[in-house]
């Protein structure tokens, strides 16, 4: 009998819930083929560079119901772009150096066959760029964010609109208790997209997002609209990437390298400038950060998690590298990765969700 082919695995990027669904989708359809054997890579490519590499057998026992948990039994960074590798120098000072043509010498010198890399924009133009250096690759998106655009869902952008709707919904009712003012950010650098499908589950009054600058002294009036004889309450829900016209994003800390510039605080920023325009209603502000990367995937997640994978073992069988795997007008699919990275998915101003959602009274102070 011919040696088994090997397939490697990875998970890039930040975290997000259903990773592990897919990693369990593409055991799964791969132990069917007798001729192939897999294996993930801990620490997105860190595994491969680590010497001896640092690789999981992903067996029966090792796969095996792993699509409730939320996270990644492989590990993930968003701190190991090989094009863009961070490496400590002597004087403390840290170059980022290509190590692509080093990691693909490292895939054939272990015997892989293919790889499948599950992660966002950034990990697939990193896919890209590897499939253009000759590497046998397929991608499977992923990101709370839904921030790709060839693929019309991501898993765990569900996972996180429950998550952020379950906290708003909490924050309604004491909101109303005390006449508040109630402010939660939620996730979405560049895009909306969280933001916008919690206000509309939820119900806010004002919802502020990336692609929609907003006007302070029209929430002010906005607000005041929702007080009568000093009685009322308003829930706003805003993107951690929002910002008001003229004004900037707000990070909590600056970009370290290749890191990206963490955001976070948009929440008490609108506060302040709330209050400095005469917003006379006492004001409460929740971030909510990582919980909604965290925990079990909804059902919705881990299908098409698990979809993702089974496909992304049937592009490997027929050979289609440089593939990535999507969603589109309800059917599985996949598109070249060079197509796949070429735009970012922005919420459209004028787009259906945005105008349906101004139908319904919702503010974008805009
Ligand atoms: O890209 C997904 C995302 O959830 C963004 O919305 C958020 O800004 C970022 O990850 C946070 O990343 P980290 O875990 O590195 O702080």
């Amino acid at each position: 009998m011919d040696k088994p082919k090997k397939l490697l695995v990875l998970t890039g990027g930040g975290d997000c819930p259903g990773l592990n669904a897919v990693i369990r989708g593409i055991a799964k359809r791969t132990r069917k083929e007798k001729d192939w054997d897999i294996y993930g890579s801990k620490e997105a490519f860190n595994g491969v560079f680590a010497n001896p590499a640092e690789l999981i057998k992903l067996t029966r026992s090792k796969t095996a119901g792993i699509h409730v948990r939320g996270g990644t039994i492989l590990k993930t960074t968003n701190k190991g772009n090989p094009i863009n590798f961070p490496s400590p120098q002597k004087d403390g000072t840290i170059k980022f150096i290509d190590r692509s043509d080093e990691l693909i010498k490292r895939i054939k010198e272990l015997g892989f066959n293919a790889v499948i890399n599950i992660g966002g924009d950034g990990s697939q133009k990193i896919s890209q760029a590897l499939y253009k250096k000759g590497l046998n690759i397929i991608g499977v998106p992923k990101t709370i964010d839904n921030d790709l655009s060839s693929t019309d869902m991501t898993f765990g952008f569900q996972t996180a609109v429950q998550i952020a709707t379950d906290s708003f919904d909490k924050l309604v009712t004491t909101a109303e208790s005390h006449d508040r003012v109630m402010i939660m950010e939620v996730m979405g650098r560049d895009a909306g997209w969280i933001a916008l499908h919690t206000a509309i589950a939820g119900g806010a009054e004002i919802c502020l997002i990336p692609e929609i600058p907003y006007d302070v002294k029209k929430l002010v009036k906005r607000i005041q609209s929702r007080y009568v004889n000093g009685t009322g309450f308003v829930n706003i829900v805003i993107s951690e990437g929002a910002k008001p016209k003229d004004g900037t994003i707000v990070s909590s800390q600056g970009s370290k390298g290749s890191e990206h510039v963490r955001l976070g605080g948009v929440a008490y920023q609108l506060s302040k400038q709330l209050k400095e325009a005469g917003c006379q209603a006492e004001i409460r502000e929740t971030v909510l950060g990582h919980v909604q990367r965290g925990g079990s995937p909804t059902a919705f997640d881990r299908v098409l998690a698990t979809l993702f994978g089974v496909k992304a073992v049937e592009l490997l069988l027929e050979e289609k590298f440089g593939q990535m795997v999507t969603l589109k007008n309800n059917t599985i699919s996949s598109v070249s990765l060079e197509e796949a990275t070429q735009n970012y998915n922005f919420v459209q101003k004028d787009g259906y969700l945005v105008k349906a959602a101004k139908g319904l009274g919702i503010s974008f102070g805009d």
